[in-house]
């Protein structure tokens, strides 16, 4: 039980990696709030915690782009959990597409969602670490925003942003004991991969040295341990889950 008397909120927990993220964390003692922008599927992952271990999770429905809506949530979940030890920046989108064509409206969406999206969830709950001189905060990015992809120049852009915003976070809250890493995913097996055709999907497992995809559980695993005291010496840092692709 490394999270017990610890409080998390997970960001896109409705479904997919971070649905898996807040199951495990709650399995090793956490209280978490599960965020997503349907409220339906934040339900249904608090529900499942709450069968698991009563009240150990509650669900809030916000669009992580909005900023003025995160910061009411933000004070919410605070008022109703006292404290967050640990925050994961989950929620993503990617709208595909090459430069050329893409249109404005997919291009913001990416950012905003998978770029904006984390500063909004980092600064509505940054003054409560800092003022408990603690804290874990986890940005799910991708190995697409350390080596790119044609295709996918906004989704790229937005998670290589949020290598630089890991970076400079944890620079600005290291003296305060709160770590701040980035986990990058190669390819797993959700709905968000789920659409891609099977040609595609065996040229993306040829190109994976350790010969398949990766689960929501592997990902989960890497949180979970960055989100542990046995990672409290590991701050900027971001750890490759993707069998390989990156090395
Ligand atoms: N699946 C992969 O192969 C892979 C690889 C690298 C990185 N990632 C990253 O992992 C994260 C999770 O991906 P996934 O595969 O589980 O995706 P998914 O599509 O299965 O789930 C994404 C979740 O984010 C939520 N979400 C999306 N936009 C939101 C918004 N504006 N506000 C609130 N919630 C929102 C969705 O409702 C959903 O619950 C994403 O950031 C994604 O970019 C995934």
């Amino acid at each position: 039980m490394r999270f017990e008397n610890q409080s998390a909120i997970v960001t896109g927990a409705g479904r997919g990696i971070g649905h898996t993220i807040a199951v495990r964390l709650a399995s090793e003692g956490a209280r978490v709030a599960c965020v997503s922008r349907s409220e339906d599927n934040a339900k249904r992952t608090a529900d499942e915690i709450n069968i698991l271990r009563a009240d150990s999770a509650k669900h809030y429905a916000v669009d992580v782009a909005d900023h003025a809506a995160v910061q009411k949530i933000g004070a919410q979940i605070l008022e109703d959990f006292t404290k967050i030890d640990i925050l994961v920046n989950n929620a993503g989108v990617r709208r595909d597409g090459l430069a050329m064509r893409m249109s404005i409206e997919d291009w913001d969406a990416v950012i905003n969602t998978n770029l904006r999206g984390a500063f909004n969830f980092t600064q509505a709950i940054i003054r409560a670490m800092v003022k408990q001189r603690s804290g874990r905060i986890i940005n799910i990015t991708s190995v697409i925003g350390l080596i790119g992809n044609a295709g996918q120049t906004n989704y790229a852009a937005s998670k290589a942003g949020l290598i630089g915003f890991t970076k400079s976070l944890a620079r600005e809250l290291a003296s305060r004991s709160i770590t701040v890493n980035a986990i990058a995913p190669g390819f797993i097996t959700t709905d968000m991969t789920a659409g891609l055709s099977d040609e595609i999907k065996k040229t993306i497992q040829s190109q994976i040295p350790l010969g398949k995809t990766g689960t929501p559980e592997n990902v989960a695993s890497a949180a979970a341990f960055l989100a542990s005291g046995e990672a409290s010496y590991i701050t900027g840092q971001v750890i490759c889950v993707d069998g390989g692709i990156v090395m």
